[in-house]
């Protein structure tokens, strides 16, 4: 059992340390924000996130973990502290290290009187080289020389999707751990001695770098499934089929293929501007990555394209904009592609009318403006036109005798092939789907 604590109780912090209490370690949470303290310690996560809250709650309950705003405390009762604060994008695309240079500063001045080993371990998403070129040096100048020699350094980064954290950190495909030297590597693999996972000991660059490249490959491979989807619009193809038949070649695999409005979220977006930042601070031609986020920043409208396509000029229209989270079962809208696309209605002077079944209230925050339907129905009732881009398996559910039912005139634009196509070709709705060829106007 090792005693640890972990500075953030946001998707990562919260996640690693529920896993490490299940585990049968000792954890203290730290968090800035008295509230996000509270209401850890009352088994309420901050967020929505299936099965958290209980997970949570179980180990509230259990003793193991516990939260606290005091730094000092939370050192004092661990050998091992995890870095989990935010890395947003800042306005070149770099990430903003501000708050885990902050987070380093702390840690460092609460292991000041330090007389037994600590490690400092890494797992916010960070550019290759932080760990050793910011956290290191950040810590041990807070923590003198007392401490220096006691303190040892670490990264290892998450691989936590959104609607399935806890289940990823509970099983995931690989532990990366990037240690600078192996008793610090062997500190972090035993948090994690009753997982199957291989483990992978690289050093601490190395493991900032895998995990950049890992989102950069996921995020380009969608890039792919979206261009080649555009390409099946134009020749008459349906990319769901390319994509089903090319994910039979296990070099391939079919993850990660669905074509659709883009990638969002707090990772993809940032990670992918992050490492391409980096590239061409080093003079490294970026060409793949800009085109992905280029790509990414144009796929939305394709979704307005198509309505335009079907009821012409949108001014005056009213239009249906069902899904506002990045992706379905989560509630998160950060980067979500239905804010460009919201706005790209509104600016084509359409009466726009919101719908998601978690995510109206974190939309409302990003687009005060914007008009939020109680119900499907409700959002349908009346609408020229709907655009679909989350697929939320309630919206699944709809029936092209629904959309015949409550709309004007049912056009549906499938921003993420929701919908049977099939049900919908055979129906009086005028279907247009991303990726779904053979449906130009005049075929
Ligand atoms: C991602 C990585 O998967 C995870 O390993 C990392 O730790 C954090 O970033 P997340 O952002 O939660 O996780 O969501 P993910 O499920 O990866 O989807 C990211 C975006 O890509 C979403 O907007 C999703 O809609 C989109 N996507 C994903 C597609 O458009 N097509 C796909 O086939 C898969």
């Amino acid at each position: 059992m090792t005693q640890v604590s972990i500075v953030g109780t946001g998707y990562v912090g919260l996640c690693t340390g529920v896993l490490l209490a299940e585990l049968g370690h000792e954890v203290t949470l730290v968090d800035l924000d008295p509230s996000k303290v509270q209401a850890v310690k009352d088994g309420r996560a901050p967020f929505h996130e299936p099965g958290l809250d209980e997970a949570l709650k179980q180990q509230v309950t259990s003793g193991r973990l516990d939260a606290t705003t005091d730094t000092q405390r939370a050192v004092d009762a661990s050998a091992l502290t995890y870095l989990c604060v935010g890395t947003p994008q800042d306005e070149t695309g770099a990430a903003d290290l501000t708050a885990i240079e902050q987070a380093a500063r702390d840690v460092g001045k609460a292991l000041a009187g330090l007389d037994a080993e600590h490690v400092v371990v890494t797992k916010s998403t960070v550019p290759p080289g932080t760990t050793r070129d910011v956290v290191r040096p950040a810590a041990l100048q807070a923590a003198g020389d007392h401490a220096r020699g006691r303190v040892s350094f670490a990264m290892n980064p998450e691989f936590l999707r959104e609607g399935s954290a806890l289940s990823d950190a509970r099983d995931p495909d690989k532990i990366v751990i990037g240690a600078e030297d192996p008793a610090t590597g062997r500190a972090v693999e035993a948090l994690f001695e009753d997982l199957e996972a291989p483990i992978v000991h690289v050093d601490p660059s190395t493991a900032e770098t895998i995990k950049y490249a890992n989102n950069a490959f996921l995020a380009t491979k969608v890039g792919f499934a979206n261009e080649m989807a555009n390409v099946c619009e134009a020749v008459g193809a349906d990319w769901v089929d390319v994509a089903e038949a090319i994910g039979l070649d296990d070099r391939i695999s079919e993850r990660f293929l669905r074509a659709g409005l883009g990638f969002g979220g707090s990772c993809f977006p940032k990670d992918v501007a992050a490492i391409a930042h980096v590239a061409r601070e080093h003079g490294v031609p970026s060409g793949i990555l800009d085109a992905v986020l280029e790509g990414n920043e144009v796929q939305p409208l394709r979704a307005v394209e198509l309505l335009e396509a079907e009821i012409g000029d949108l001014a005056g229209k009213r239009v249906a904009l069902l899904g506002l989270s990045f992706k379905p079962g989560t509630d998160d809208v950060r980067r979500t592609r239905a804010a460009p696309i919201h706005d790209a209605l509104v600016d084509r002077g359409a009466e726009v009318v919101c719908h998601d079944p978690q995510a109206s209230s974190t939309f409302h925050e990003l687009r005060p403006d914007a008009t939020l339907a109680e119900t499907v129905e409700d959002a349908l009732t009346g609408a020229d036109g709907c655009i679909a881009q989350t697929a939320w398996p309630a919206y699944a559910e709809l029936g092209p005798d629904r959309f015949q039912a409550w709309m004007v005139t049912p056009v549906v634009v499938d921003g993420r092939r929701v919908f049977d196509a099939d049900a919908m070709g055979g129906s009086s709705v005028t279907y247009r789907a991303i990726g779904l060829g053979g449906q130009a106007p005049d075929s």
